[in-house]
């Protein structure tokens, strides 16, 4: 079944200081379920992450184009309360951030800020939210002890507390696992498949046994691209385009050979399947096209015109607002004799 989306990225780019973090990602993230963005160290996760709590635009040099949706609302509009999107929106970073205080401190933190005052309020959210995020019984006799205390994984509990303190829709965390040893992370991955019924969580990780052990919907980017996205047993077990396939069998991600290119840009779509079909027909098998439209190649059609001819897809890749490539490997067609 056609999961809810919860948050909506369309044509997103971002660039630091002109050069382009993001292009044109176009993504719907879905509402209670754990997304796992993967990839390769720089190719964006981090900035993709950090665009939906709005924590990127905090710097000089950085551009933003594009939209991001938080339950249909654009929320790179100019009424959007960064406050209240940053309170829908709870973000874990990859170590443990706590404020310089109490771990009590640290939970009342954000509830105290959205105007909760009263003491014996409190004192239930902090124990409800150290209870959900399984630290309660660690800490319950040391409430009044400073936070910095704890140990790392205790620490990151605690930052999880205090996120879901102030009532979240969603959780964004950055590899909120990799500072953990094994028995702390494991208890984090619990949380989250628990928390993912009234969470709409989303994690960046670097452990593709993590990814593979609690995501729903698998995100991969590539060098600012985003190659490939999709169930995550679809996306482990299936994948469809090359990158893909070597990210997730640990092999180096290579760009394939073209042997030639076809550029159609701007012309008019139904003479290009023709010129498709003509340019694979010169190639011989085993020999790579590359073909560049401005339409989107799933939904024209031209992907599905390539594949029922027999030939591979390997990629499909923006290359701006308007443009597409198309890597297309010509197949053997003996099944025709
Ligand atoms: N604040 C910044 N200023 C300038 N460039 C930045 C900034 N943050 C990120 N970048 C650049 O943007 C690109 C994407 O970075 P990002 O941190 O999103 O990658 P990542 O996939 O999270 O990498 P990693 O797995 O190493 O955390 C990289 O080339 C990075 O150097
Ligand atoms: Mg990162």
């Amino acid at each position: 079944m056609q999961s809810k989306t919860h948050i909506s990225v369309k044509d997103l780019s971002i660039w630091y200081n002109g050069q382009q973090a993001l292009n044109n990602i176009t993504i719907d993230i879905p509402d209670k379920k754990i997304t796992a963005i993967i990839g390769p160290s720089g190719c964006g996760k981090t900035t993709l992450l950090k665009s939906f709590n709005r924590l990127i635009e905090l710097r000089e040099g950085i551009k933003i184009q594009g939209e991001v949706l938080v339950d249909g609302e654009n929320i790179y509009g100019p009424d959007v309360e960064v406050m209240d999107l940053r309170k829908k929106m709870g973000y874990l970073s990859q170590r443990p951030q706590v404020l310089p205080m109490s771990i009590y401190e640290n939970i009342v933190y954000g509830p105290r800020l959205f105007g909760i005052k009263n003491k014996k309020e409190l004192d239930i959210i902090v124990e409800k939210y150290l209870k959900e995020a399984h630290l309660w019984d660690e800490v319950k006799n040391r409430l009044h002890n400073s936070a910095s205390g704890l140990s790392i994984g205790q620490q990151q509990r605690l930052c999880l507390a205090r996120g879901l303190a102030v009532e979240p829709e969603a959780i964004l965390g950055d590899e909120p696992t990799s500072a953990l040893d094994p028995i702390s992370s494991n208890r984090i991955e619990e949380q989250f498949l628990e928390l993912k019924n009234r969470y709409t969580i989303v994690l960046v990780t670097h452990s593709l046994s993590q990814a593979k052990r609690i995501a729903d919907h698998v995100v991969f980017l590539y060098l600012g691209n985003l190659v490939e996205h999709g169930p995550a047993d679809v996306i482990f077990k299936n994948p469809k385009y090359m990158k893909t396939q070597s990210y997730i069998n640990g092999k180096v991600i290579e760009e394939p050979d073209i042997d030639k290119t076809l550029d159609l840009k701007g012309t008019v779509l139904s003479g290009n399947f023709v010129k498709i079909k003509l340019a694979l027909e010169e190639l011989e098998a085993g020999k790579v096209l590359k073909i560049i439209i401005d339409d989107n190649p799933e939904k024209s059609g031209i992907l599905n015109f390539i594949e029922f001819d027999g030939h591979k897809v390997l990629e499909i890749k923006r290359l701006n607002t308007k443009d597409w490539e198309v890597i297309a490997r010509k197949q053997e067609r003996d099944y025709f004799v």
